[in-house]
């Protein structure tokens, strides 16, 4: 990424164009974001479907505030302990933001990414930029600037670089507007530093809410019930206990016609026969998440018809890379 290219990174971006750029989580397909025409722009290139709504993406507090009606007390703590940084906030929206941004609900979801280059951009704009992941609909999201042009192409006007994402992982996306705060996404912010911040506990959908409290718009996001964050091969998540069977599984698989098997592996983990490529990663969910997409990326690219994934443990930490595998497997 050089000046000239973040110079036309931001001309292009105020004319309504589409960018990819470098955050802190995975890439982001930008577009203006009080922009009706160009955030449709979006929606074509990924052939997203229109009722999933985009992430506002703001360069600080003020201009997050500005994009909403109400700035509750628990945001303000969040933003001040956590911006910049990998959390989303769902509050209630202005007027300002066009509905194709919010799929048509009077909430808005907003952040501060952390990735300089990120920064820098929203600060050359002088706008706020709303940016999905920057790749199809319910393909895996990119964690560097070759993964965008892999499944993006000729679609994006231009893809700035910023070298792979330290997270790996999208953002936590955290629900303000009802009576208690509620995980929407599980992502690069754990649920115990939110809980932490707040100095209160913290629901989680699908989990521990009440599902009769949840707002309907946030049942239909994020993600919904859809195969998600998936790469093309069939994905099998298997649990370490039972690898005799998953053995003899792996092995009636690579007989058949064009099989070609990948496994994600932990370090220390599990041993397989039959796989054509290994790959392995760290058992510390930071690490974890920050390899998880790029390995299911050269998994894809080396022609995998089924991936093998080495559950995780199970505790603190995992819940962000555990949905994504669970995402993964349908
Ligand atoms: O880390 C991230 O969050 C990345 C980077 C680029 O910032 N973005 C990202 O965007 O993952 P996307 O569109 O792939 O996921 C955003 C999620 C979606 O599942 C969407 O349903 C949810 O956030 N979302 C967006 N606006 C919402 C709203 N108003 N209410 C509830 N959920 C919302
Ligand atoms: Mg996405």
């Amino acid at each position: 990424m050089t000046p000239d290219s973040l110079a036309q990174a931001a001309s292009l971006l105020r004319r309504g164009e589409l960018v990819a750029f470098p955050t802190e989580t995975v890439y982001g397909l930008g577009a203006h974001a009080l922009d009706a025409d160009a955030v449709a722009k979006i929606f074509a290139a990924k052939g997203r479907p229109a009722w999933n709504p985009v992430i506002v993406h703001v360069a600080d507090v003020a201009d997050a505030r500005a994009l909403v009606t109400e700035w509750p007390a628990r945001a303000d703590r969040l933003a001040r302990a956590c911006w910049p940084g990998p959390l989303t906030l769902i509050l209630r929206k202005r007027d300002v933001v066009p509905d194709i941004v919010t799929a048509g609900t009077d909430t808005v979801a907003v952040r501060v990414p952390a990735h300089p280059a990120a920064l820098k951009l929203l600060r050359a704009a002088g706008i706020p930029i709303a940016a999905p992941s920057a790749n199809r609909f319910t393909e895996l999201s990119p964690t560097t600037a070759q993964h965008v042009t892999d499944g993006l192409g000729e679609r994006v006007s231009l893809i700035l670089d910023g070298g792979p994402c330290e997270v790996g992982i999208e953002s936590t996306v955290l629900d303000l507007t009802g009576d208690t705060p509620i995980i929407l996404r599980p992502g690069g912010l754990s649920a115990e530093t939110i809980a932490h911040v707040l100095g209160e506990r913290v629901g989680v959908r699908g989990a521990n809410v009440d599902h009769r409290q949840e707002n309907s718009e946030a049942q239909r996001s994020p993600g919904g019930a859809d195969r998600h964050y998936a790469p093309r091969a069939e994905v099998w998540l298997a649990d370490s206990a039972d690898s005799s069977e998953l053995q003899d599984a792996i092995t009636r698989a690579a007989s058949g016609e064009g099989a070609r098997i990948g496994a994600l592996l932990l370090d220390g983990g599990l041993s397989l026969t039959g796989v054509h490529r290994t790959l392995r990663l760290a058992r510390q969910p930071g690490t974890y998440a920050r390899g998880l997409y790029a390995a299911l990326h050269t998994l894809d690219r080396e022609g995998c018809t089924l991936i093998v994934i080495e559950s995780p443990p199970i505790g603190a930490g995992w819940d962000a890379v555990r949905d994504r595998l669970i995402r993964a497997t349908r």
